[in-house]
């Protein structure tokens, strides 16, 4: 596998980075994950978009105009010959220096991006939907910044697994605010209900696809905190994600939830984003 290192195209076994690189000590950089779907990056601008603002949230100045990691993107495709459904992964971190809190006065920051093949989710488990487990938010104040920082993210997914889920509805003072890696989406009455942009969650971009298809389509839409408790009264449940697209949620605690099913506003919904992505 071909990936790019600081400016260079070299084989994966090659790419090392020294033990002081920030990533490596204190998770000081920021990332990202888009999709390619039939060899087209999706939504790549708006994935650059929130890495400039990750990067200036964290006073990191990237080292180029992330625009142009869109051919580093193609040419990585290229090189690996990857069509079809792929996934790139991008993270610049603070760069190497030695292990001290406060921000090097010379380092340059480490970029390094990846592609691989994507595992595709199939349909017939976005058709069936899967179980969550509830999990209190251990993250920080600053869940908007796509930051390497996810040790609490971690434990929530581990947790999740081990429970025989795929991921947690993470709660903080009482509300449901999104997944472990992904947004929290809930139908109630016809109406498409998701917890606001702020500094709780990230500003998915995927969600933000959705919402729009949603008022394309004539789906009510409110952007409000969902307690807890109104999580129980929610006629259909997903998660969004880049490489998860919109997974129903059936049960959360090993009780039926969201209907037990895939909700007729949620396949609507997965077949609209589906020909966004894949124009088909
Ligand atoms: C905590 C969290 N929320 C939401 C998302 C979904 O964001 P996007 O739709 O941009 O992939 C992710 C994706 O990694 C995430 O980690």
């Amino acid at each position: 596998m071909i990936v790019y290192l600081n400016g260079s195209f070299i084989p994966h076994e090659q790419a090392v980075v020294p033990v002081e690189d920030r990533a490596n000590n204190f998770g000081d950089g920021i990332y990202e994950v888009v999709s390619f779907a039939d060899g087209c990056l999706f939504a790549f601008e708006e994935h650059m978009d929130r890495l400039r603002y990750s990067a200036r949230e964290i006073q990191l100045d990237l080292p180029e105009d992330p625009s142009r990691y869109a051919a580093v993107a193609e040419r990585l495709m290229t090189e690996n010959s990857l069509a079809g459904y792929a996934s790139l992964y991008m993270q610049i971190s603070r760069g190497v220096a030695p292990r001290l809190h406060a921000f090097p006065a010379q380092a340059r920051p480490t970029v390094y991006i990846a592609a691989k093949p994507g595992k595709y989710v199939p349909d017939e488990d976005r058709e069936k939907g899967r179980p969550a487990v509830t999990l209190p938010d251990l993250r920080w104040g600053r869940c908007d910044i796509k930051s390497l920082n996810l040790l609490p993210n971690v434990l929530a997914k581990q947790a999740a697994a081990k429970a025989g889920a795929q991921d947690a509805i993470l709660i903080r003072d009482g509300m449901a605010i999104e997944g472990a890696a992904s947004n929290l989406f809930a139908v109630f009455n016809g109406t498409l209900v998701t917890h606001p942009k702020g500094p709780h969650i990230l500003g998915g971009i995927t969600r933000q696809h959705i919402l729009r298809l949603a008022e394309s389509l004539g789906i009510p839409c409110l952007e409000e905190p969902i307690s807890a408790e109104a999580v129980w009264k929610a006629d259909e449940l997903f998660f969004s994600g880049t490489m998860l697209e919109i997974m129903p949620i059936t049960k959360i605690d090993g009780k039926v939830a969201g209907g037990g099913r895939r909700g007729p506003v949620s396949a609507r919904l997965q077949t609209g984003l589906h020909r966004e992505m894949w124009g088909k």
